[in-house]
């Protein structure tokens, strides 16, 4: 069995194996550093069973939750059977569970760019977007360690105003779990219907004037602080997000097709980036892949936390002749000087990578250094003429988030950063309401 550890990535901290919820680093927001909890494996893991179609299933040993069931004993066949209980209830829920999503060539896409394109669509995940994989690496740890503790479990929480909500809410009510969601309050109604029906118990939190920050997430932090649990896809206040997203990459990986030279993903609070980064890094160590693709990342004009930070750590370079991994070293222990909440209050059709910090920047900046990559905002008509490329080529109806990494692909085109005949990957991620 391969080797399993949580590490904060900013000052080393890891919890002991009895904490029945390692979630944050013991010093996050002790100081200016970077606390994030990542899951650190070793090499000789099987990241992809191909067992099975179930994602969860085929890669559980890349999840904590795998690793933290067997090291209480729990066998690997109880484990396979716990994912597919869930599974089943979640289907009871949503109208049907995980399976893996298509991944396919987009020659129509392609030849309008002059490129070859590579399209992984998981606008039919559960709950419609990909950030239900995030909470199922969450949720199959906590069925491991609370194990069958029904009493007197602490609510969960999260902070979103649509997909990830949403696929907070079908995946809680499955588990019959307490969910409180903060949302905005010019959420869209039929996503706090639906809430509503899933059982949840949603609360709005208008933005008072001058306040610095999201209002969402400052009350989610009060419901922690009250006891509730981070069911979150943000890897800064739960370190176990990132794990269930990499299952799409892996999907790629398994998928046969020829491999990528560079990967274009839209960025709200960095979760997707990062368990992308992740993911590749994974497979390039245990040697499943002989390459990594470049990996690129995407924000909108309404909110670009992540292109700034990108931005402020290329200067660092410039001016003091530091190198990539030095300056990222330094952006690690003096965070407040890279990463800040969007002083304007952000707008676009994009609506869904609006977050006003990105959470989980050092991970995906990182991965933007290490593979070559770099990091973009693309504006309004270039996110509706890709929305409109995506379906009328593809036929698949995603939503402008879930385009926004396509809007990217056009940009990087026009600026001559992708060129001709490259081979590029993008993924839908979300379902158009
Ligand atoms: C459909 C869709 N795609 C991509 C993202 C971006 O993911 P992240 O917030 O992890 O960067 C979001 C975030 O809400 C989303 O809803």
């Amino acid at each position: 069995m391969s080797t399993s550890r949580l590490v904060c990535a900013g000052c080393g901290w890891q919890p002991s194996g009895s904490t029945t919820y390692p979630f944050r680093c013991a010093h996050a927001g002790s100081d200016d550093g970077d606390h994030v909890l990542v899951h650190r494996l070793g090499a000789g893991a099987v990241l992809d069973r191909g067992d099975d179609d179930n994602p969860f299933v085929r890669c559980r040993e890349s999840l904590y939750a795998w690793h933290a069931a067997r090291a209480r004993g729990m066998s690997d066949a109880a484990f396979v059977e716990l994912v597919h209980r869930l599974d089943d209830r979640i289907a009871a829920v949503d109208g049907h569970g995980f399976r893996v999503t298509p991944y396919r060539g987009a020659a129509a896409l392609g030849a309008r760019l002059d490129i070859e394109v590579q399209v992984k669509d998981d606008t039919g995940n559960v709950a419609g977007s990909h950030k239900a994989r995030h909470l199922m690496g969450i949720l199959l740890y906590l069925a491991v360690a609370e194990g069958d503790e029904k009493q007197s479990l602490a609510p969960l929480a999260i902070a979103s105003c649509g997909n990830a909500a949403l696929a907070a809410a079908v995946l809680a009510c499955a588990a019959e779990r307490a969910l409180q969601v903060f949302v905005p309050s010019d959420a869209e109604p039929a996503v706090l219907d639906r809430l509503q029906t899933l059982g949840a118990t949603v609360v709005a939190c208008p933005r008072a004037p001058g306040q610095r920050g999201d209002p969402c997430v400052h009350r989610f932090h009060e419901a922690l602080r009250a006891g509730a649990l981070p069911f979150c896809c943000q890897g800064n206040e739960n370190g176990l997000a990132i794990d269930g997203g990499e299952t799409l990459i892996y999907e790629m990986l398994g998928a046969g097709m020829p491999p990528l030279d560079d990967l274009v993903v839209q960025v709200g609070g960095g979760a997707l980036a990062s368990a992308c980064m992740q993911a590749y890094a994974r497979a390039h160590t245990s040697g499943l892949i002989e390459h990594v693709p470049r990996i690129h990342t995407v924000q909108t004009q309404g909110a670009a936390p992540l292109q700034r930070a990108w931005a402020l750590l290329q200067q660092r370079c410039a001016s003091s002749g530091a190198s990539a991994e030095d300056a990222l070293r330094h952006a690690a222990a003096h965070r407040s000087a890279f990463m800040w909440p969007w002083e304007q209050v952000p707008h676009s059709v994009a609506e869904g990578i609006l977050d006003d910090e990105t959470y989980d920047w050092l991970a995906v900046l990182r991965g933007v250094a290490a593979t070559g990559g770099t990091s973009v905002v693309v504006d309004e008509d270039t996110l509706r003429q890709a929305n409109q490329l995506a379906l009328e080529t593809t036929g698949i109806a995603v939503s402008h988030t879930g385009s926004a990494g396509l809007a990217g692909v056009m940009h990087l085109r026009r600026d001559g950063l992708i060129g001709a005949g490259r081979r590029v990957g993008v993924l839908f991620t979300g379902l158009k309401r």
